[in-house]
């Protein structure tokens, strides 16, 4: 039995990955964590998922570190907010807890933080920003596109539900690094967000970037590349969110085998090249 620790208990990614977890044969949730000092403390971690009482308290991450030695946690899944993460992760790899994260919007500084941690520490972990069996395929088709089409425009949309926080989604911004690297373009230089007023002639080496917000999107993501004449579009659509949650429940069963103290990415859980 893998022993599971959920960090985002009550988030609708957490809950569900709670629920699923749950169904499983060989892993069962040992901890479930919320924002310090969260007036959730106490209560039951299945119930508040929607489940049957589960025998699991959920704490405060102001408890992180007891919580996560009292229960043997052997991984750690989060999906809560960036900042929250960083020390997340932290706490955990320095207690030997492998790490699955699907937390968006590091900054550059944040995600070298969190290789530092699980570097230092040794512990395996799976840090990416979709999880979908799908979207991986994406980024994979991608790699092969961008090559072959180096002299189209290239601009890629996404589109998500009302309440996220972060923008471009971390797909998106996965998708134009994929892209970059593969036509050896800087992302410091070619990334163009949103454009409004007298903006210029588009460059040939400009790579758009769009979010649209709105409703119950679960996630859409997709890439133009436009030529003279002709364009091709790649799409992805998230129907909802047990793709992601199907992705997270493999990375679980591959991350204590993981190869330790460097950040694995889905294309390793899922055997991708
Ligand atoms: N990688 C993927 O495949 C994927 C898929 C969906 C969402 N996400 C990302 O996952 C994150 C969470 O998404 P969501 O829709 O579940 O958000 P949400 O707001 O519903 O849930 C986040 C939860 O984290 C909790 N939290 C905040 N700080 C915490 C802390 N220090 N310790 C423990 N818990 C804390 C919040 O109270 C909340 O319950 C976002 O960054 C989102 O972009 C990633």
């Amino acid at each position: 039995m893998i022993k599971v620790a959920v960090t985002g208990a009550a988030g609708r990614m957490g809950s569900g990955i709670i629920k699923k977890i749950t169904e499983q044969e060989d892993m069962e949730v040992v901890a479930a964590i919320e924002m310090p000092n969260t007036p959730l403390a106490g209560k039951d971690a299945g119930l508040q998922a929607g489940i049957d009482e589960l025998g699991v308290e959920i704490t405060g991450s102001e408890k992180l570190e007891e919580t996560l030695k009292a229960s043997g946690a052997e991984v750690l899944v989060d999906f809560t907010i960036a900042h929250a993460a960083v020390d997340t992760i932290k706490v955990a790899t320095s207690c030997g807890v492998n790490v699955v994260v699907g937390t968006t919007g590091f900054s550059d500084e944040q995600m070298a933080e969190n290789i530092k941690n699980v570097k230092e520490n040794n512990v395996g972990a799976v840090i990416s920003s979709n999880m979908s069996i799908g979207v991986n395929v994406f980024f994979n088709t991608l790699k092969k596109l961008a090559p072959l089409l180096y002299d189209y425009d290239i601009e890629i949309i996404e589109a998500h539900h009302n309440q996220k926080k972060d923008a471009p989604s971390g797909t998106a911004m996965t998708a134009f690094e994929v892209i970059a690297e593969e036509l050896d373009r800087d992302t410091e230089e070619v990334g163009v967000y949103g454009r409004k007023g007298l903006v210029g002639k588009r460059t040939p080496e400009e790579i758009g970037v769009h979010a649209i917000r709105g409703g119950d999107i679960v996630g859409d993501h997709t890439v133009m590349f436009v030529g003279e004449g002709e364009r091709l579009e790649v799409k992805h659509q998230a129907h909802t969110r047990e793709v992601f949650i199907a992705g997270v429940m493999r990375a679980i069963r591959f991350v204590p085998t993981a190869e330790k103290g460097v950040i694995s990415s889905m294309n390793d859980v899922l055997g991708l090249e």
